[in-house]
This record gives structure tokens, C-alpha cells and sequence, in this order.
């Protein structure tokens, strides 16, 4: 590499990162970063990536979920797709970079490639989703579901917190919900999919390295379930005789917290938790959970959703508080595809580091796209290995890097092609 080219992926990492700031400025709340689906700041999110997409020299639309579907003409039409992207959507009192660092990055490659005139024997087509968290509707990729085909039209009623239906949202934002089968991508053409991603997680900064190729996403479950009891006087009602929901709720946290000890490679969550009526002299009559869990083999997973709620029922029975139990969203756990992901290894050993495979921890949109064409992913060092919160961090100098392989993995993928099965 020259020392120009040194510089000038410098200054393009430099702009991914102001870019990232500006994008953060963008939020539902005064005081932190939150950007839930089919909110204002995700439409003003998406007019700047838009723009600065249409200045790359890429045709811009808007699928009817909201999807930013962006192209890169191919110098040999007919050459078929290669897609790049990430999400732009975020959890509450969010970081950064979780999403769009792989929308500016994918962006500064094809940017780079416009600024010296040149084409890819193949399309791009840059894809900035506008759900993967699933904040709002609590089941997450409900962007790249619609680009996979994968789209569960039954969950058009579901409401958000404030009693939105996901269909009002959709057209709230300019989308038609009965639309969204059509825009699921055919995948004639493609040629794969690479996601660059914070690894959101302590790996690679432990390894002292600044990304690493990721071989698996581990497949996950997300549920609600409500525990209802009898609402009561604090002051009169004796404890022997209270129906409290919120202490069956307290039994079950810790019966998910001891599952996942007690179960290699388990992790459960509860990360939120609704208390009604919710007042100190009142005792709990209903108390609402939410459960994620995950782990790298799909049949563990599975058994134990199904432990644990034949736990909460016991714990419901004993206690004579009933128990609804709903499953939001489940996705399988996925590989990464060899041949595409043993380009990415080469392009990481070309630009001059050592190769580390890792599986990801973390749900990506990959998982959806792994159902049109194979996927691959790139992971870039983040400090501490803090993700989910506001203290995300990553150096310009991992940018430069994550982005030089991008590159060179995209040259390589070119040259693989006479050779693809
Ligand atoms: C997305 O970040 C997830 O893994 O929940
Ligand atoms: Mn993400
Ligand atoms: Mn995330």
C-alpha cells in the first residue's frame, strides 16, 4: 500500500466517524441516543445516508418497511449483485457505531471507488436497514426480513409500547404494510453479503487486534410473558394470603439467571420489567418480563425456552398467579459462508494482519440475509468491549484498517468469481 493511499483511507475513516457523529445527533431523546424504528430521527437518519449515498454515484430508493436499498453500477452488467450494509436503527441509550459504522464503511468503499472513476465487474448494492434491534416491536430484523422474504405478516397488529400497530407505523413512514411481500429481493443474481460490524464484544481488543472474521451468529428467542395476580392494599393484605405478581416475576429472574449458569454457552435476559399498578402501597398485580435467549446450538436453545417456561407455570401455580407466555421472535443460529469468509480471512492476512476467527455473540442482519445468499462478516475492535451503551468506542486507526479489507476483499471476491461453484 502507498503512503497515499495510507492517508487517504485515513481521511475516509476519519469521515466514517464524523459521520457517525452526526448520525448520533439524530435521536428520539434530548439527553441520549435512542432511534427506534419508524421515528422521526430514522427518516432524518436516512435522508443524510441517502444524500450522501446519491453523492457516491449510487441510485437511491426506499422499500416499504423503510429500507435504504442503494446501487453501485457493475463495469460488466449482467456480472450479477454483491450486497454490503448494516442497520440504522439503535437500542435505547445506544452507542454509536452498533449499525451504522457498517453502513459508512460499506459507503466509503463504494465513495472511494467513485472518487477514481472506477467500477466493480459486479453491482453493489448498499443496504441500510431500518430495524435490526427490534426495540419497538421487540422482535428484531424486521428490516432485512423484508429483503430476505422473510417478512411474518401476522405480526402487522403487533402494538408498541403506545399502542402503535407495526401496520400504522409502516404507513406512518410512508410504507404500505400490504406491500411488503414485493419487495422481498430475488437472489438470481447475487453474489454474497458482508456486514462490517463493531464486534461488541472484549475478543478482539484481548487478542490485541483490530478485526476479526466472524464464523457464526448464534441463533435467539425473544419472549414476553406476564405473571397476573391480585392487586391489594400494602398495609392490610397479609403476606400469606397475597396473589403478588411482581415476587413471582423476582422468582423467575433468578430461575432464567440459574438455567443459563447451569447451562454451557446459555444466555438469558431479562431487560425489561413493567410493574402494575406501580405504586409503593399497592401490592403488584401484574408484572410483564421480557426474555432473550441464545445460544450457538439451536436444539439447547430451544430446550431451554421450554424449561423455563414450565418453570414460570410452577412458579405461577404455586404462588396462584397466572402465567401468558408469548414468543416474539426466534431466529436460528447461522454460518458464515466458507469460500466468502476465507476471502475475508486473505484480505485481513494481505493487509497485514494475523487472522482470528470468531462467532458472534450478537444477532446481525446476516442472519436474514444467510436466507438469499451466503453471508460474511468482518468484526472491528471496540474499547472494552462495551456495546449497547452510550461508552461504545472504536479507533479511527481499527476504521482505516476495517476498511482496507473491505476493500481488498471485495477486489478478491472480483477475483474469485471464475472460480465460484
Ligand atoms: C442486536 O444487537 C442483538 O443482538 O440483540
Ligand atoms: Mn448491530
Ligand atoms: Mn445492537
Amino acid at each position: 500500500m502507498s503512503a497515499n493511499s495510507i492517508e487517504s483511507i485515513e481521511a475516509s475513516a476519519r469521515a466514517v466517524l464524523e459521520r457517525c457523529d452526526i448520525l448520533a445527533g439524530h435521536s428520539e431523546e434530548p439527553d441520549r441516543l435512542t432511534r427506534r424504528y419508524g421515528t422521526p430521527p430514522m427518516a432524518q437518519v436516512n435522508d443524510a445516508v441517502a444524500g450522501w449515498m446519491r453523492a457516491a454515484g449510487m441510485a437511491v430508493r426506499r422499500d416499504n418497511i423503510g429500507n435504504l436499498i442503494s446501487r453501485y453500477e457493475a463495469s460488466e452488467p449482467g456480472a450479477g449483485t454483491f450486497l454490503l450494509g448494516s442497520h440504522l436503527d439503535t437500542v435505547r441509550d445506544a452507542g454509536r457505531y452498533d449499525g451504522p459504522l457498517g453502513v459508512l464503511v460499506a459507503l466509503a468503499a463504494v465513495e472511494r471507488l467513485h472518487a477514481r472513476g472506477q467500477r466493480l465487474p459486479f453491482a453493489l448494492e448498499l443496504l441500510a436497514f431500518a430495524d435490526e434491534e427490534g426495540v419497538r416491536y421487540h422482535s428484531g430484523y424486521l428490516g432485512s426480513s423484508v429483503y430476505a422474504g422473510r417478512f411474518r405478516s401476522d405480526t402487522l397488529g403487533t402494538m408498541d409500547d403506545d399502542g402503535i400497530p407495526l401496520a400504522a407505523a409502516i404507513r406512518a413512514c410512508g410504507g404500505d404494510p400490504d406491500a411488503l411481500a414485493g419487495d422481498a429481493r430475488s437472489p438470481g443474481d447475487l453474489l454474497g453479503y458482508c456486514e462490517v460490524h463493531i464486534e461488541q464484544g472484549p475478543v478482539l481488543e484481548a487478542r490485541d487486534l483490530p478485526v476479526g472474521v466472524v464464523s457464526s451468529i448464534q441463533g435467539q428467542s425473544r419472549m414476553t410473558l406476564s405473571f397476573t395476580g391480585a392487586a391489594g392494599h400494602a398495609g392490610t393484605v397479609p403476606v400469606s394470603m397475597r396473589r403478588d405478581a411482581l415476587s413471582a416475576a423476582s422468582e423467575f429472574v433468578l430461575a432464567v439467571e440459574a438455567e443459563a449458569r447451569g447451562t454451557d454457552g446459555l444466555v438469558a435476559t431479562v431487560g425489561q420489567l413493567a410493574v402494575e399498578p406501580g405504586a409503593s402501597n399497592v401490592i403488584p398485580g401484574r408484572a410483564i418480563l421480557s426474555l432473550d435467549m441464545r445460544h450457538p446450538d439451536d436444539a439447547i436453545r430451544q430446550a431451554a425456552c421450554a424449561q423455563l417456561r414450565a418453570r414460570a407455570e410452577e412458579i405461577g401455580r404455586a404462588r396462584r398467579v397466572t402465567l401468558e407466555w408469548q414468543t416474539l421472535g426466534q431466529s436460528r443460529s447461522v454460518s458464515c459462508d466458507a469460500r466468502l469468509s476465507a476471502l475475508l480471512a486473505r484480505a485481513v492476512a494481505e493487509s497485514g494482519y494475523p487472522i482470528l476467527t470468531l462467532p458472534s455473540g450478537a444477532g446481525h442482519d446476516g442472519v436474514m440475509l444467510s436466507r438469499l445468499t451466503g453471508i460474511a462478516m468482518l468484526f472491528v475492535r471496540c474499547k472494552g468491549g462495551v456495546s449497547h451503551n452510550p461508552a461504545e468506542s472504536v479507533t479511527q486507526e481499527d476504521v482505516a484498517v476495517a476498511l482496507a479489507v473491505l476493500e481488498r476483499f471485495l477486489s478478491l471476491v472480483a477475483a474469485d468469481r471464475g472460480e465460484k461453484p
